[in-house]
């Protein structure tokens, strides 16, 4: 598998990319395009999950970050290379300053027809209302139980209440469709996914089951504590009846889509770790450090920042940008072994 290690080699592809004419669309080695860029804005969060980092996780000093001037930069690049959906996420987004001003820049970029955001809801309350009017489309948080004592106990000092009070603002703030994210945990959420799932009986919205990730340190944890989306299938068909597979699914979601019978909303499954969708993907990650990283689960990136600090003008950025996302692997190597070393989820942002 082509695992690249262009960390070094941003001023090779400076030299290089000045004699090369700057394309249109990034397009990767198996020809999928790619027209999704999800931005990590900090790697900061204010809380704490359990799958995520350690309690005493420290972050990135603020000279390491993208500014927001070197972040709209490489947005507009981006944009111009055809990305015409971009997600925000972290860390937890909603802590970064300036977030309204991101996000009205990023939506008046043209081309950019989706602005979408990840959040563990916290500070949705106060924000829910100006991200929409910045040009915010839509929205995913992040609520893994309906269990106060049981949410608690995962984000270590969360308050389900705030995070509810935050997806009502969300919806008097019409973003939608909403969706919920719920990783799956053996021994703090199994056994609340029907509950999650029952939720969709009466509301319009999405409820994703996202399989748990490795990632460098928390590895163990998350090896250990997987639960299969064919197990969580089980756990509430057995509930609350069967479930019909939607039609039309086109593959480029990563969440797989059902309905319980007579249901308003819909259930995602997303099986990152026992059936991944690598066909189908036409993501790429800047992290809050400006890196580009070309999957989620390998430690292969390409770093942005350091060219566009060092002067690098908006057409060899973009020349640069289109070479590295070439070499967008395929396939991560969890079957193997092999878990991605470099980052914790909280620097690369899902
Ligand atoms: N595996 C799977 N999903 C994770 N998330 C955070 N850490 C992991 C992990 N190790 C989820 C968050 C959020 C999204 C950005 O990623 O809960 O919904
Ligand atoms: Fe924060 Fe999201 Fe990580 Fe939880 S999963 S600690 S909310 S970044």
């Amino acid at each position: 598998m082509a695992d690249i290690s262009l960390m070094d080699s941003a001023e090779d592809n400076l030299r290089q990319s000045r004699s090369e004419p700057a394309p249109e669309a990034l397009i990767d080695q198996f020809g999928r395009r790619l027209n999704y860029l999800r931005i990590s804005l900090t790697d900061a969060c204010n809380l704490r999950c359990v799958y995520c980092m350690p309690e005493s996780m420290t972050f990135r000093p603020r000279q390491e970050l993208m500014t927001d001037n070197e972040l709209s930069t490489i947005v507009r690049a981006m944009a111009e290379l055809g990305v015409d959906k971009i997600r925000l996420t972290g860390g937890e987004p909603t802590v970064r300053p300036n977030l309204v001003e991101i996000v009205r820049f990023i939506a008046q970029q043209q081309g950019v027809r989706i602005v979408a955001m990840t959040t563990n809801g916290i500070l949705l309350p106060q924000l829910a209302e100006p991200l929409a009017r910045a040009g915010l489309n839509r929205m995913n948080v992040s609520i893994d139980t309906l269990d106060p004592a049981k949410f608690k106990r995962i984000t270590r000092w969360g308050r389900l209440d705030t995070v509810w009070a935050g997806l009502e603002a969300a919806e008097a703030a019409d973003l939608r469709p909403i969706k919920i994210n719920v990783v799956v945990t053996r021994g703090f959420n199994d056994e609340e996914v029907v509950d999650l799932a029952r939720l969709t009986l009466e509301r319009d919205w999405e409820v994703r089951f996202i399989e748990l990730m490795p990632f460098g340190s928390e590895a163990s944890f998350a090896q250990d504590a997987v639960v299969s989306s064919a197990e969580t299938r089980q756990r509430i068909e057995t509930a609350l009846g069967p479930l019909h597979e939607l039609v039309g699914y086109d593959g480029r979601d990563p969440a797989r889509p059902y309905r319980l019978a007579g249901a308003q909303g819909t259930l995602g499954f997303i099986s990152t770790v026992t059936e991944p969708f690598c066909a189908g993907c036409n993501r790429l990650r800047l992290t809050a450090d400006g890196k580009l990283r070309l999957c989620l689960l390998r430690d292969g990136e390409f770093d942005v920042l350091t060219p566009l600090r060092q002067g690098a003008d908006p057409e060899s950025l973009k020349r640069m940008i289109a070479a590295a996302v070439y070499h967008k692997p395929w396939g991560h190597g969890l079957p193997d072994g092999e878990v991605p070393q470099l980052r914790l989820m909280n620097q690369i942002g899902g």
